[in-house]
C-alpha cells in the first residue's frame, strides 16, 4: 500500500496541477502538500495564494531542469510519492520553439526520475513510494474517423514536438520502472477543460474572445475531433490511481465525449448567447461581446489557416481504467461545457491577469501570419 502522506506536485501552479491540489485538500486524509514550479507564462497561481499564506500547502519556486536544486529538494523534503505534472504543454508554442519542450519534458523528467529512485533508495521505502507521471493521449498519434479509440498499449507514434517530449519522457518512466524498480505509474488522458485553464487552449481562448468581441480563429476545416474530460473527473483519477493503482501500470484516462472543433465552438457560443439572453447584466460587465447587443456568438467564428502536422483525431478508450479501478468520468460534457464557460464569465479577473505580460506577443505570433494565410 503505497504512504500517500507527503506528496510533491510538480507544475501545481498549472491548469491541471491546481486543480489537483484542490482535490488532494478536499480529502479527508489529505496529504502533506508541496508544490514545486516554475512559474513560467503558464502558471497563474490565484487560487494557491489564500492556501500558501495559511500553510496549507508549501510552494517552492523551482525548475525541474536544475537537478542540483531537485536533489537539494528531495533530501530535505522526505517526500513518499511525486505527482509529476510540470510541462511545456501548448502544442502550438513546441512547433515554433521545441527547445523548451526538450528541456522540460524530457530533460525535466529525467532529473525528476533520478532524485526520485535515490532518494527512496536512500530511505529504503520504494515499496510504499510512488510516482506518477501524469501524461497525454498525444503520444499515441492520431486516429481516422473509423479507427478505434487509444488503448493502454496502442503504439507511440507522436506528431509534434510537444508528444514526441511527452513520449520521451513516458518512455523514460517506464525503463526506470523496469530496469531500476523505480515504484511508477502513467496516465495518458485526453483534452482536458475546466476552470484555471490558460487563454491559450481552445476552450477558453474562444470563452474570452466571445465575451471580448474578437475573433475565434478555428484551424482548417475545424473538423478535428478531441475527447475532452472535465478537469475534476481527472484529478479524480489521478488520486485514484496514486491511491490504488498497480505499480508499472499505465491508465488511459478519456472523457467519453468526442467532439468536432467546430461542434465545441458552436456550443460555447450558444451557452454565452443564452446567458446574456436571460441575464441583463452580462451586457454591462462584457460590453465588446456580439451577445451584448443582441447578435449571435458565432458571427466571430473565423477559420484559419491549419496547425501543420494537426492531428485529426483523438479518442480514449477507458475501459481499463473503470475494470480496474472503477473509475469513469462523471461529468456531462454538456454540463461541464456550461459550468466552464461560467467560471470564465464569473472571473474576468484571474484571466485578465493571463492575458496580461507577453500574451499579446504569443496572439501576433501564432494567429498573425493564419489570419493573413486564410484571407482570399
Ligand atoms: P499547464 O501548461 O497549464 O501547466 C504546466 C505548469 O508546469 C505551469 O505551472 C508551469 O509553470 C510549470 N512548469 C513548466 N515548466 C517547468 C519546469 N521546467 N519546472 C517546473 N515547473 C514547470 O499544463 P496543464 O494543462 O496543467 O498540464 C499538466 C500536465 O498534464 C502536463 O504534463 C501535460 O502534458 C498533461 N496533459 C494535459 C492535458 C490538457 O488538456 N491540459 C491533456 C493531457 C495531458
Ligand atoms: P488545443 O487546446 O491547443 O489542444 P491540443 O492541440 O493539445 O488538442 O487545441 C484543441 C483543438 O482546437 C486542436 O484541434 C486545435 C484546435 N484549435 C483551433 O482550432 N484554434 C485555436 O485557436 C486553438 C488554440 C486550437
Amino acid at each position: 500500500m503505497p504512504l500517500l502522506r507527503n506528496i510533491l506536485v510538480t507544475g501545481g501552479a498549472g491548469f491541471i496541477g491546481q486543480n489537483f491540489v484542490h482535490h488532494l485538500l478536499s480529502q479527508p486524509d489529505a496529504p502533506r502538500i508541496v508544490v514545486l514550479d516554475a512559474l513560467t507564462y503558464a502558471a497563474n497561481p490565484c487560487s494557491l495564494e489564500p492556501l500558501i499564506q495559511s500553510g496549507r500547502i508549501e510552494f517552492i519556486k523551482g525548475d525541474i531542469t536544475d537537478l542540483a536544486a531537485l536533489e537539494a529538494l528531495f533530501a530535505a523534503q522526505g517526500f513518499d510519492s511525486v505527482a509529476h505534472l510540470a510541462a511545456e504543454s501548448h502544442v502550438d508554442r513546441s512547433i515554433l520553439g521545441p527547445d523548451a519542450f526538450i528541456q522540460t519534458n524530457v530533460v525535466g523528467t529525467y532529473n525528476l526520475l533520478k532524485c526520485a529512485l535515490a532518494d527512496w533508495n536512500r530511505r529504503k521505502i520504494l515499496d510504499t513510494a510512488r510516482f506518477l507521471h501524469v501524461s497525454t493521449d498525444e503520444v499515441f498519434g492520431d486516429l481516422t474517423p473509423q479507427e478505434p479509440a487509444f488503448v493502454e498499449n496502442s503504439p507511440y507514434k507522436p506528431s509534434s514536438p510537444y508528444s514526441a517530449s511527452k513520449a520521451g519522457g513516458d518512455h523514460l518512466v517506464r525503463a526506470f520502472i523496469r530496469t531500476y524498480g523505480l515504484p511508477g505509474l502513467i496516465t495518458n488522458c485526453s483534452n482536458n477543460y475546466g476552470p484555471y485553464q490558460h487563454p491559450e487552449k481552445l476552450i477558453p481562448l474562444m470563452i474570452i474572445h466571445a465575451l471580448q468581441g474578437k475573433p475565434m480563429p478555428i484551424y482548417g476545416d475545424g473538423l478535428n475531433v478531441r475527447d475532452w474530460l472535465f478537469v475534476g473527473d481527472h484529478c479524480h483519477a489521478l488520486l485514484e490511481v496514486l491511491r490504488r493503482g498497480q505499480v508499472g501500470q499505465t491508465y488511459n484516462v478519456g472523457g467519453g465525449a468526442e467532439r468536432t472543433n467546430r461542434d465545441v465552438v458552436s456550443e460555447i457560443c450558444r451557452i454565452i448567447d443564452a446567458r446574456f439572453a436571460s441575464d441583463v447584466a452580462m451586457g454591462s460587465r462584457f460590453p465588446a461581446s456580439p451577445a451584448a447587443k443582441g447578435k449571435s456568438s458565432a458571427s466571430l467564428i473565423t477559420p484559419v489557416s491549419d496547425r501543420p502536422g494537426h492531428d485529426r483525431r483523438y479518442a480514449i478508450n477507458g475501459g481499463f481504467l473503470k475494470q480496474a479501478l472503477g473509475v469513469e468520468p462523471r461529468e456531462d460534457f454538456q454540463s461541464g461545457l456550461r459550468k466552464t464557460v461560467n467560471w470564465y464569465m464569473e472571473n474576468p479577473a484571474w484571466w485578465q491577469r493571463a492575458l496580461s505580460g507577453d500574451f499579446g506577443l504569443w496572439m501576433e505570433r501564432n494567429y498573425g501570419s493564419r489570419e493573413a494565410a486564410a484571407k482570399p
